[in-house]
Formats: structure tokens, sequence, C-alpha cells
């Protein structure tokens, strides 16, 4: 803590930028957020202009071989503005750094420094130090240290907020327990505090995060539920979001309990990634096509108009055409709201990656994702044609600044989204899309595609 005030005082005549670009997921999101907020506090100001940056950082994805690709292609080509620009600091933080550690230090021998998953947060405690020759800080061990309030949040209207880490369940093609460590929940009233604080800045809706957050609390004894209720009581909060959900550990005591707890919205992300038996085993999902089926009907008899999101692999080493046609058919029973489809992808140090060889050629899994796709696009259109007519709550999010239709008056776009979490867009005139941004509507809905919902405005 006095090292960050040192650095505060001494940064004060000089403006340092800070241009940080974040890979992956949600949780990556919430992270760079809080890293930044560590910097904006020793002196830093965000750039989103790579060129004027005093200290670049990259918060980095390794889900996949391409995520990890991307980010390191973008690493390499920072080596230019070194070269211009020798005062210049180039960080590497987040998977990948956890990941490839060492290597990128070597690869790449321009980087500062390389932070993993649990060290990233000290960031600002290191930048205090005269980095003169590159860090190396991955370990898994650490216990992360306090987390700061949103004092400088981005002004948003739903944020996300990461209330379990790591996973302990190692999916036979994942790297992420592996990169992120073992799951680690939040201490309840840190969380409590911290919404509280984002809701005192104007934020309507939080997104709870986690790889598994139906066994929030396991490790320090608390049930998700629990922080459900007790975010549920924040007077100015609307909407109370949560995900990813392991079709395992859904139950009914949790389906009852969120029906019972107003703010939560009717939206569950459960991953079913494959829907042969066959696979899942192999993927170590410990669930079957049949069971999913058993819980997808179950979420629906206690909240019928829920939505319900996936995950799906295709190309999953060894996949045949009729596992293929077994996860079609699932997605086919369960009419899922929308699907975000990933083609397998072979990670080092994973037991798919050890025992069995990736042997679906990209040309197959190309064509299995453009079926899956074209299958899912065909669903949720019917679904979201079904809501023409209907009337729903939305919550405006943001303003959409391209001017989109011919109607003088009403020439500016917003957008927000239904409880059930589907995009809605609806014209208006400037001066109401501003007053409209954090407010919650009842619109109707007149046109729909399978990505968005059209509202006229009562
Ligand atoms: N914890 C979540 C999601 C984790 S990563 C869950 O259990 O579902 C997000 C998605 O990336 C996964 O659901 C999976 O569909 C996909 N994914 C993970 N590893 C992958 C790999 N090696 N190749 C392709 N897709 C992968
Ligand atoms: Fe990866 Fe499985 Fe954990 Fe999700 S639950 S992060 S897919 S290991
Ligand atoms: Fe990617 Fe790490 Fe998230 S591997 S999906 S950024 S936990």
């Amino acid at each position: 803590m006095i090292e960050i005030n040192i650095l505060k005082f001494k940064m004060k005549n000089f403006k340092k930028y800070v241009y940080i670009k974040t890979f992956g997921c949600q949780m990556n999101v919430y992270d760079s957020i809080l890293i930044s907020e560590g910097l904006l506090e020793i002196g830093y100001e965000l750039t989103e202009n790579i060129e004027t940056a005093d200290l670049i950082l990259f918060n980095t994805c390794a889900v996949r071989g391409l995520a990890e690709h991307k980010a390191l292609s973008e690493l390499g080509a920072t080596k230019k503005l070194k070269t211009k620009k020798p005062d210049l600091q180039i960080g590497m933080l987040g998977c990948v750094a956890q990941n490839l550690g060492k290597k990128i230090l070597k690869s790449y021998p321009f980087v500062d420094f390389v932070l993993g998953t649990k060290e990233m947060y000290k960031l600002p405690t290191y930048l205090n130090y005269k980095t003169d020759k590159a860090r190396l800080e991955v370990s898994l061990d650490n216990k992360i240290v306090g987390y700061k309030t949103k004092k400088n949040l981005p002004n948003s209207v739903s944020v996300f907020v990461t209330i379990i880490r790591g996973c302990s369940n190692f999916c036979s093609y994942c790297i992420v327990p592996f990169v992120r460590g073992k799951e680690e929940s939040r201490n309840i009233d840190e969380i409590f505090d911290e919404v509280k604080i984002l809701v005192g800045n104007g934020v309507k809706e939080i997104v709870l995060l986690g790889q598994n957050v139906n066994i929030y609390g396991k490790d320090i004894n608390i049930k998700l539920e629990s922080l459900l209720q007790k975010l549920n009581e924040i007077d100015g909060l609307y909407r109370i979001r949560y995900f990813t959900s392991h079709p395992k550990d859904v139950n009914e005591d949790f389906i009852k309990s969120i029906k019972s707890i107003p703010k939560i919205c009717e939206h569950i992300h459960i991953p079913f990634q494959s829907g042969s038996n066959r696979i899942l085993k192999s993927m170590n999902r410990k669930y079957t096509r049949e069971e999913y089926i058993e819980k997808v009907n179950m979420i629906r008899d206690y909240i019928p108009n829920i939505a319900i999101t996936t995950d799906i692999i295709v190309g999953y080493p060894t996949e045949t055409e009729k596992d293929f046609v077994d996860t079609l058919e699932l997605l086919k029973v369960c009419k899922l709201d929308n699907i975000y489809s990933f083609k397998y992808s072979p990670r080092a140090g994973t037991l798919s990656y050890k025992n069995l060889e990736d042997d679906i050629s990209k040309e197959i899994k190309e064509k299995r994702l453009e079926i899956l796709n074209n299958l899912e696009n065909e669903i949720s259109r019917q679904i979201n044609n079904s809501l023409i007519g209907t009337s729903q709550e939305v919550l405006w999010e943001n303003l959409k600044k391209t001017k989109t239709t011919l109607d003088i008056k009403n020439n500016f776009t917003i957008e927000g989204r239904t409880r059930t979490f589907k995009k809605v867009f609806a014209n208006t005139s400037i001066q109401n899309a501003e007053k409209s941004i954090g407010k919650l509507e009842v619109v109707e809905i007149k046109k729909a595609t399978a990505y968005s919902l059209t509202a006229e405005r009562k």
C-alpha cells in the first residue's frame, strides 16, 4: 500500500497511458477492469490508441489454439513500437501468460513482464519496481489479494462480476483448470459490497460469472442461492444474471429458488457440448444426453418462459457422423434459444490431447459447424418469431451511434435485452434515446430475426 502511494506521488507530474486489450471470456473482461482500476489509482490513464501508450497489456485467452495465436501475433506486432519508443513497457497477462510463460519471454525478448492468472492482479505493485529484467510470475498457489472497489467504473448499465474463479472439473478437452487453478469462491460479503458500490454508480444489472457458478460457495460452505437472495435485496439493482451452469450441478432446488427470487432473469446457460453419450463420456462431462433432456424439461416445468442457451463442440476426436447427428438431435429436442459453437482445438496438457488424435479434418469440422449453426438459426428464428406481438420488459443498455432509419424524427437506435437475454432494438429520437439508457420499459415486439427483436415503444 505504501509503495502504491509513493508511485502516485512520483507520477503526479507525468501522464502515463495504458492500453489494455482483452481476449477471451467475460471473466477476462472483469479482470481487465480490476487491473485497470489498480493502474488508474497509481496515475495511469486509459488509452484506446496503442501508439500513444506507455504501457501495453494483453490479457489473454488460451481456451482454443486460435485465441492463443491471436494474442501472440498481436504481441509480436508491438515489437516495432518498442523500437520506436524504448521506454514503452509491454506485458502479457492471463491464461496464455500462465500457459506459455517462459516460452513467451524467450521468443519475445522485448516483452517486459509475463504475469499469470493469479499474479496479474499485483501488476500495479510490480510497476513500482524498476524493471530492468523480464519478470515471470505464473504460480497457481497464491491467493488473490483483496479486490478494489469500482470507483472508476465505465458508465455501464450491465456489469460482470466474477464470483468463483478457476475450475476443478477437468473436462478432457479443456485447458481452463490448468491455467486458472482450482475452484475458489469469493467471499459473499465482498461480492455484496462490490455490487452495492456498482449499483451506487448507476449499474442496473449484474452478471455473476464463473466457469461453473452453480457450485459457488461449496469451498466456503455457502450456497449460490444465499448469494442471489442477498443481492436481490439491493435497492436500485434491477436484474441479476449468472453464468455458466454445468448440467451436472443444476438441480431442482436451485431452479425452485431462482424462480422465487424476483430479480433473477429467466435465462440459463447450460453447455451440453455434445449429444452423443460416447463423446460425453470421453469428454468427462459426467452426464448423459437423457439426463440433459430431463434437466431442460425440469427447468421448463418450473419456469416455462425461460431461455436456455448452450455451448457445443464439433469434431471432438473420434466424433462420427452418427455422434454428430446425436448432437443435432439433442438440439432439435431441446429447442435451445441460442448456441455458441466451436471446432475442437487440441490443447497441450489436456487428457484429450494426450490420449486422442485430433482425427477429424478441418473441412469436416467446418461443415459440421455450418450444419449446426443453420439448424440453430432456424430454431432461434422460430422462437423469436413467436415473440412478435408480445409485450416484453427491456432494459436499455446502449445507444447505437449510427443513424439507421430514414425516419427523420426517430433516427437513433437503442439496444437492450429482454429478461430472457434477447437483444432488442428500437428507433427513437436522440433526446428519448439518451433518457432511456439504464431504464426498464415494457415494449411490444414488432419484428424478429434469428439474432434479435425489434420493438415499438409505447
Ligand atoms: N465452464 C464452461 C465454459 C468454459 S470455456 C463450461 O463448462 O461449459 C467456453 C467453451 O469453450 C466451452 O463450453 C467449450 O464449448 C469451448 N471449449 C473449451 N475447450 C475447447 C477446446 N479445446 N476446443 C474447442 N472448444 C473448446
Ligand atoms: Fe473447462 Fe469443463 Fe471447467 Fe468448463 S467445466 S471450464 S469446459 S473444465
Ligand atoms: Fe479463455 Fe482463460 Fe477465460 S482460457 S475462456 S480467458 S478462463
